[in-house]
């Protein structure tokens, strides 16, 4: 299959509507076609649809036990696709909807197996991406959405990152250019007796408690799931977001940092704040020290130039585990398969 990449935007501020009556039809076909959110790139198909929503996971290379994400352009959409809508989820989607916030909730009917991979439960998100919004309306459907990476692979923050990863294997890619937040959306489950934070993401543990309360943040967040342990989020169980280099995270300020990298081999990269690239040979930056979200907008992308530029090793300063830093986090002790030192004092 020959994969088409059409511009989103017609202008500035203009969307290209031929392009996405035509991503409308092809997922009202059964299709499959990535679009542009505000957290990363989404491989959409009809939710509706079993047999649309199974292309996904084939086009991913997906393993069938990890559930979609359904995305809406109106919040009366989610009474459809769930059970009952809890008082928590009225406040939340008021709240930091749309945006880059997923909440869990028992499911209906009408959620196929397929999106929800056989559990009681749906993820819904609605997108604040003009494109993506605009390409729900059209399609008539929400539309279930993961990453639009291949499995494994950091998810991608524009369109040539997606067809990098999935050229020939869908019809089409709207290219609305580079994603604002850059990781993927903060994942709650009110179908718990505590609001508890699966993944977080662009919307901040700090800002749910603010509006909640009490928040539970999953233990997957921030270690390895044990052997044998069920995984509350499917999705934390995999190695994620791998790059092909050998990532190890360093903690401690950047001049211990900058210590424990001189004491390694010479042709090492290091994954360091913005500014601090000047005293290593071998640098990619991710965003500024005190800014998490400038981190998050850079991770994915400073993941794929590290492969491109061919590191094997990488040492990679800490973020702080706060705010938006928290995601950063998340992802990059997977990035690193959780291989993290002190740089005071060995391995931890
Ligand atoms: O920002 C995002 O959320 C992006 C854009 C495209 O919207 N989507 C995304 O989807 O990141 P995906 O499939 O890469 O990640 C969805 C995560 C997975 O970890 C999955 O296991 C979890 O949400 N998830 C989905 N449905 C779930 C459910 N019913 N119960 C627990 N976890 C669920
Ligand atoms: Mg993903």
């Amino acid at each position: 299959m020959k994969t088409e990449v059409l511009p989103a935007f017609a202008g500035e501020n203009e969307l290209n509507t031929e392009a996405i009556e035509k991503a409308g039809e092809i997922l009202r076909a059964g299709e499959v076609v990535a679009i542009p959110t505000e957290t990363v790139y989404g491989l959409a198909a009809n939710a509706y649809d079993g047999n649309a929503v199974s292309k996904i996971f084939k086009a991913k290379g997906r393993p069938q036990d990890n559930p979609l994400i359904v995305h809406i352009a109106k919040v009366e959409t989610l009474s459809d696709l769930v059970a009952e809508v809890p008082e928590a989820a009225k406040k939340l989607a008021a709240a930091f909807w749309p945006g880059p916030l997923t909440m869990i909730l028992p499911k209906s009917e009408k959620i196929p197996d397929a999106v929800s991979a056989g559990l009681p439960t749906v993820a819904v998100r609605m997108p604040s991406h003009p494109v993506a919004h605009a390409v729900i309306e059209a399609a008539g459907v929400p539309l279930a959405a993961p990453s639009a990476n291949l499995s494994g692979s950091p998810s991608p923050t524009n369109a040539k990152y997606v067809l990098d990863d999935m050229q020939d294997r869908i019809p089409l890619i709207l290219d609305g250019g580079s994603s604002a937040v850059g990781v993927e959306s903060t994942v709650i489950t009110l179908a718990t007796e505590r609001p508890r934070v699966l993944r977080p993401g662009g919307i901040t543990v700090e800002q749910l408690r603010a509006l909640l309360g009490e928040v539970d943040v999953d233990d997957a967040v921030l270690h390895k799931l044990a052997e044998g342990v069920r995984a509350a989020s499917p999705g934390m169980k995999y190695k994620h977001y791998a790059p092909r280099a050998d990532i190890t995270i360093v903690k401690g300020t950047f001049e211990e940092f900058r210590r424990y990298v001189k004491t390694k081999e010479k042709d090492a990269f290091v994954l360091c704040f913005a500014g601090e690239e000047k005293y290593f040979p071998h640098a990619v930056t991710y965003g500024r020290e005190d800014d998490g979200l400038s981190q998050a907008n850079r991770l994915f992308d400073a993941l794929r130039e590290l492969d491109e530029q061919g590191a094997k090793t990488v040492y990679a300063r800490c973020p702080a585990l706060s705010g938006v830093g928290l995601a950063v986090y998340n992802r990059l002790i997977r990035a690193a398969g959780f291989k993290i030192v002190e740089a005071n004092n060995g391995n931890i």
